[in-house]
Order: C-alpha cells, then structure tokens, then sequence
C-alpha cells in the first residue's frame, strides 16, 4: 500500500469512529526542535538520568538537576508547536470524542489550541513542593539561591514524574479506561518503551481498536500496528486531518 492509499484508509476507518484517542511522545516535539530521549542523538545519550531525573538526583543536587530543567525550559519556551500539533489540535474542532494524551511535559499541544491534554509525565512549566507537594507558579531560582516553598520551607522542584515514580493516579486512570472504549488509537512519535504509557496501545488494541502507529522508525509496537505512516509526525499529521476535512466538509 502506498502513503496516500494508507492515508485513505485512516480516514475511513476515522468516519466510522465513534471515539479516537491519540498518545504522543517526543517525536511530535522533534519537528519543534525539541530533542527526542532515546534517538541516536536524543537526551540519553548525552545526560544521566538518574543524576537529572530521579528523586536520589535531586537529592544529591538540586542546583545541578534545577540547572538542567531551566535549561530545557529555555528550549521550550524559545520553541513553537509544528504542523503535527496544530494538526491533532483540529481533532477537537469535529465531531468525534477525540481525547490526547501525551508523556511529553513541554506544553506544546496545549500552545496549538489542544484542549484536556492528559499529562502523564507532567509539566516542565509547572513546579511544585518536594515535600507538600504544592504547586508553585513564579521563579525558582532567586540570584544564584534556589527559592523554597512558602507554605513549608521544603525544596521547589520541576512538576514532572522522575524515573521509580508512580504516575499521577486520575492521568493514568482516565488514560487507561479511554483506550479501552476507543475506536481508534494512534501512537505517535513514541518508542513505546516506557510502561505505563506504552501499555495504553495495547489495551486499546487488545479492546478491538483500530491501531495507527506514525513514527519513521519502527518501535517494539510496530507489530501490532494495523497500519503504519513512516513519516514524521509534522508530515503525516497535516495529512490525515486534510484528507478527513475535505470528507467531513
Ligand atoms: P523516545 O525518545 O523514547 O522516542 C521518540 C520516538 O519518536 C522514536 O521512536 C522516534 O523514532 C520517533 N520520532 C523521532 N522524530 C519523529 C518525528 N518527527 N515524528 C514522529 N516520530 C518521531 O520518546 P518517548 O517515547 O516520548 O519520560 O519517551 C517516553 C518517556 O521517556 C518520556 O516521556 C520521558 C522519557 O524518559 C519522563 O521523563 C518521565
């Protein structure tokens, strides 16, 4: 089957769906210039996580891992969404329970016009209390002194889920029973290799979805899919939701 002729057939298995349900990763940030994690040159392969994104880490070093974070916001905050947000940002505009979750924490659907983007890594805008956990809005570092929190005194840390840490329970809960009602699931720009994020294609899938894997390199999901678009999500995206507006229109 060509692209084209794959295209065709997401878009009518998308008219017959009642609910679509779409989980994204880095890949759809890539096009942003937002480094993916576990490509050849993804932030793996440069920096440690367990020194940057673990709770021993930040224990350790708050100053190193606050250094890292501020960095990486710098990225995201001189970064715009691409075509692959906007285009998954039209979903919303049709008739069909569309739902996106996403394990990416750089804000970027939400800056497309996404709407109820479940997070389930967090947000790297977002800070909160390591110990009350009180989310805290404004600046974190004072001149060279990191703020603390006023409610308890405790250290002021990064809103997102550290490797060994549990997933926020509502996200995943909601993410879980979506994917076992949707007609459709896509998969995008994910290695599908962190759990429990890449068990939600196959509990779609194992549901009777329809699964739609987008990412140009295969992933251990890629067997399961029941069409692939070997395109970047920036290309592929754009695609799929032309195609369905001129059909909808
Ligand atoms: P990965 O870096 O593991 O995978 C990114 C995937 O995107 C790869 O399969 C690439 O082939 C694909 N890709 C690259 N460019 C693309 C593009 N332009 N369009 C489509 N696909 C593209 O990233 P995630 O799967 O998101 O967790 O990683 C999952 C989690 O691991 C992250 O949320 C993060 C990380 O550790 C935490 O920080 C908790």
């Amino acid at each position: 089957m060509t692209t084209n002729e794959r295209i065709n057939k997401i878009v009518d298995i998308l008219l017959v769906s009642n609910s679509v349900t779409a989980l994204t990763g880095a890949g759809v940030s890539a096009e942003s210039g937002i480094a993916t994690f576990r490509d050849p040159d993804g932030i793996w392969s440069k920096f440690n996580p367990l020194e940057l994104a673990s709770i021993d880490g930040f224990i350790s070093n708050p100053e190193r891992v606050w250094s890292w974070y501020q960095y990486r916001v710098n990225i995201v905050n001189n970064s715009k969404p691409n075509p692959g947000h906007y285009a998954l940002a039209e979903f919303h505009k049709y008739n069909l329970d569309f739902n996106l979750i996403t394990q990416n924490v750089d804000g970027l659907h939400q800056r497309a016009g996404s709407e109820n983007v479940i997070e389930l890594h967090g947000s790297i805008i977002r800070n909160k209390c390591f110990n009350c956990n009180q989310i805290h809005e404004g600046a974190v570092i004072n001149g060279n002194l990191l703020n603390n929190c006023k409610r308890c005194n405790g250290l002021i840390r990064p809103d997102v889920i550290w490797f060994g840490e549990m997933l926020p329970e509502s996200e995943i809960n909601t993410a879980q029973k979506l994917s076992s009602n949707t007609d459709l699931f896509f998969s995008i720009g994910t290695s599908a290799e962190v759990y429990p994020a890449a068990d939600l294609p196959l509990i779609a899938k194992s549901n009777g979805a329809i699964l739609i894997e987008i990412n140009p390199v295969k992933t251990q999901l890629s067997n399961f899919a029941d069409i692939r678009i070997e395109l970047t999500s920036g290309k592929a995206m754009p695609l799929i939701i032309e195609e369905y507006k001129k059909r909808v229109e």
